[in-house]
């Protein structure tokens, strides 16, 4: 296990001064872009996600990139998978939060009644910086009435300590 997981963070390509001087910017899609890597990537989100008690009924994840890994587990487990999407895109009546990002301000969006009053649900998104997108999620959700039982990341970016902001429990594969 910790060596699967060892060779997954070697696999992750960090991109100095990406999009902007100072960040170091981590990418997955090089992980995904190995067939040998991405089910062993599959295989460990899995695993955290069975060893989540109570089990989760549901699966929440994020525009764009948590796109890529939510559906897998919730296809994996037999359960919905729900999107949050950033304004505008979503359509019918839809939820709307505010959060201060980096620079400025951005809107995520849910569809009402999508997840379920007193729905345990699992939050998915590729990488946890600053946090703002996940705690954006859970409040979303928890506006709802869901109860956000996990946040599960593939990367923490140690330093921004953006675990702090989130409520809910938050697992991550791999630390930066
Ligand atoms: C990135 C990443 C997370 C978020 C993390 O998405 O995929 O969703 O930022 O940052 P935070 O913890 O500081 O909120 P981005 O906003 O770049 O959108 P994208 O997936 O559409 O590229
Ligand atoms: N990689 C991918 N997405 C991000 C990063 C990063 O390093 N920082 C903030 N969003």
């Amino acid at each position: 296990k910790e060596a699967i997981l060892e060779t997954l963070k070697n696999a992750v390509k960090s991109y100095p001064d990406f999009p902007i001087p100072g960040v170091i910017f981590r990418d997955l899609f090089s992980v995904l872009a190995d067939p040998q890597l991405f089910p062993l990537l599959k295989k460990c989100l899995i695993e955290e996600v069975k060893a989540i008690n109570p089990p989760v009924e549901c699966v929440v994840s994020l525009d764009a990139r948590g796109f890529l890994l939510g559906p897998i587990i919730a296809l994996e487990l037999g359960i919905p998978f729900i999107p949050i999407r950033k304004k505008g895109k979503l359509p019918g009546k839809v939820r709307s939060y505010d959060y201060t990002i980096e620079y400025g301000q951005s809107t995520v969006e849910i569809q009402e009644n999508s997840v379920k009053p007193g729905q345990k649900v699992l939050v998915v998104d590729d990488l946890l910086a600053t946090g703002g997108t996940l705690d954006a999620a859970c409040k979303l959700i928890k506006q709802e009435g869901g109860d956000v039982v996990s946040c599960l990341v593939v990367m923490e970016l140690n330093d921004l300590k953006g675990r702090e902001k989130i409520s809910a429990n938050v697992i991550s594969l791999l630390q930066f």
